[in-house]
C-alpha cells in the first residue's frame, strides 16, 4: 500500500510466455503516467525477458526467485505489502490455475497469495489451452473472488493457431491499472462509519436471539474503503471474521450496545452505511440466571429495538450522543475510546451521506422506495434474499441501487465488487 514514504504502487507480475516481451511496453507506458512500477517475474518469464530490460526501464530492483533473498527477508510480504494493484500481464494458464488454487511455489504466485491489493490479470496462451475446463474454471473463481479479467483478444497466435488467447492490447492493461490506481486513493480524508453483522438479544446469559447474518458485506465495504484510504470505524455484532486491514473495529453484541457505539463515533462522518442485520426486538427483561425448563415454559414478552439508521439519519455529523454533544466533545469521547482523530471534510452541521439495506422476498425495489423514504437515508441498496445461491451465505450477491433519482441494478458480482460499486457511488455523492 501507498504510505507517506512513496507513492502508489504498481506491481507487475511477469510470467513466462511469448507475450512477455509486452510487458516491457506496459511497464513504459505506466512510468509515462506517473506511477512507481515493481517488476516481479517466474522464472520461466526470465527466458522470454530479461530482468536487466525491465530494471532499466521500471528505474526499480527486479523481483526473482528464490522467493527470499538476503536482501530482501520476507521479500514475498514486503512486495505485497507495497503494492496497490497487483497485475499479471501477461499471465499463463499455469499461473492462473496456480493463483485459483492458492499455490505458492515461487515469488510472484507467494507474493499474490499475501496481496490484499486489487488483482488484474490479463492472461495470454494458445486458444485451446485458453478454452480448456481447468483454465475457463480457474478464471472463474479468480473472478468469483474480485479479480479484473481484461480478456485476451482474438487473432493469429503465435504457435500459428487463430483463435483467443493473444495479449489484450497494453495500452487497454495500463488503462485499467490506472482506473484501480484512481479508485485506490479516492476517499483519502474522509471518516466513514459502517455497522456489520447480528445483533444476539439475551434471554438469559446463554440464550439469545439473533440471525445468521455473516457480516461480509459490511466488512468488505469497511475493509475496500479503509483500503481507499478512508478512516472507517466498523460496528459490528457478533461474527467471526478477523478485524478487516485498517479499520477502527468496535465489537458489540446487542442492537442498543450497537447504536451506542455508533453514536458515539458519528461526529465528522462523510458517510455512515448500515449493513448490519439487527434484530427487531428483545426480550423485555433478560434473565439474570439461566432459565430452568422444571420451571415450566417461559412466556417471553418482546420490546421494539430502536432503528439505528433511523434514530442516526437525521443526525448531522457534526453532534454525536442522544445527549446532543458538540463535536469536540464528541471527538474528545472518541479519543478517550480509542478511535483516531477525524480528518473528515464534512462540515459541522452537514448530514453524511447515509446508506440503509434492505433485503427482500418480493416486490423489491418499491419496499425499498418505501424504506428510503421512510428512514430518511439517501441510498437504499437492495437485494432479493429469495434468489436462490446469493445472500446471506454466499460470496455473492446482486443488489439494486434504489435512490431518490433512480434505481440501478449491478447484476451477479463477488461481494467486494460490489463494495466497491457501492463506494464508487459515495465517492461520486462527495463530490
Ligand atoms: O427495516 P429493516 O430492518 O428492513 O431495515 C434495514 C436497514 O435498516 C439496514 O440498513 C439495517 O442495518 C438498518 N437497521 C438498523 N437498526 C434496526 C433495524 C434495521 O440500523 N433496528
Amino acid at each position: 500500500m501507498s504510505t507517506s514514504e512513496h507513492p502508489p504502487t504498481v506491481l507487475l507480475g511477469i510470467t513466462g510466455c511469448i507475450a512477455a516481451y509486452k510487458a516491457c511496453e506496459l511497464v513504459r507506458l505506466l512510468k509515462k503516467a506517473g506511477q512507481r512500477v515493481k517488476v516481479v517475474m517466474t522464472p520461466a518469464a526470465c527466458e522470454f525477458v530479461t530482468p536487466t530490460t525491465l530494471r532499466t526501464l521500471s528505474e526499480e530492483p527486479v523481483a526473482l526467485d528464490p522467493v527470499d533473498d538476503p536482501a530482501a527477508p520476507i521479500h514475498h510480504i514486503s512486495l505485497a505489502q507495497e503494492a496497490d494493484v497487483l497485475v499479471i500481464a501477461p499471465a499463463t494458464a499455469n499461473t492462473l490455475n496456480k493463483l485459483a488454487a492458492g499455490v505458492a511455489d515461487n515469488l510472484l504466485t507467494t507474493t499474490a497469495l499475501a496481496c490484499a491489493a486489487p488483482l488484474i490479470v490479463a492472461p495470454a496462451m494458445n486458444t485451446h489451452m485458453w478454452r480448456d475446463e481447468a483454465t475457463q474454471t480457474a478464471l472463474a473463481v479468480l473472478r468469483q473472488r474480485g479479480a479484473v479479467l481484461i480478456e485476451p483478444e482474438t487473432g493469429e497466435l503465435a504457435c500459428g493457431d487463430v483463435g483467443e488467447g493473444r495479449l489484450a492490447a497494453v495500452e487497454q492493461i495500463a488503462e485499467a491499472v490506472l482506473a484501480e490506481l484512481r479508485r485506490s486513493r479516492d476517499l483519502v480524508g474522509r471518516r466513514i462509519l459502517v455497522t456489520a453483522g447480528p445483533t444476539r438479544e439475551y434471554i438469559d446469559p446463554v440464550r439469545f436471539i439473533s440471525n445468521p447474518s455473516s457480516g461480509i458485506t459490511g466488512f468488505a465495504v469497511a475493509e475496500e474503503a479503509a483500503r481507499r484510504g478512508a478512516e472507517v470505524i466498523l460496528v459490528s455484532g457478533p461474527v467471526t471474521l478477523p478485524d478487516p486491514f485498517g479499520c477502527t473495529v468496535i465489537r458489540v453484541e446487542s442492537a442498543e450496545q450497537m447504536l451506542a457505539a455508533a453514536e458515539l463515533h458519528f461526529h465528522g462522518l462523510d458517510a455512515a452505511v448500515f449493513t448490519a442485520a439487527v434484530a427487531d426486538f428483545r426480550p423485555a427483561e433478560r434473565a439474570t440466571q439461566k432459565l430452568k425448563k422444571t420451571a415450566g415454559t417461559p412466556v417471553l414478552e418482546l420490546v421494539r429495538n430502536p432503528d439505528i439508521l433511523t434514530t442516526l439519519a437525521g443526525r448531522p455529523a457534526g453532534t454525536s450522543g442522544a445527549n446532543g454533544a458538540g463535536a469536540a466533545d464528541a471527538a474528545d469521547a472518541a479519543g478517550a475510546s480509542g478511535a483516531t482523530s477525524a480528518t473528515s471534510a464534512s462540515a459541522v452541521g452537514q448530514r453524511p451521506y447515509i446508506v440503509g439495506f434492505a433485503a427482500e422476498t418480493e416486490d423489491v425495489e418499491l419496499h425499498a422506495r418505501e424504506k428510503l423514504a421512510a428512514k430518511g437515508a439517501h441510498l437504499i441498496v437492495a437485494n432479493d434474499v429469495s434468489a436462490p445461491g446469493l445472500g446471506f451465505a454466499s460470496n455473492q450477491n446482486s443488489w439494486l441501487f434504489v435512490s431518490a433519482e433512480a434505481s440501478e441494478p449491478t447484476g451477479v458480482q463477488p461481494k467486494r465488487t460490489l463494495a466497491n460499486l457501492l463506494l464508487d457511488r459515495i465517492v461520486q455523492s462527495l463530490c
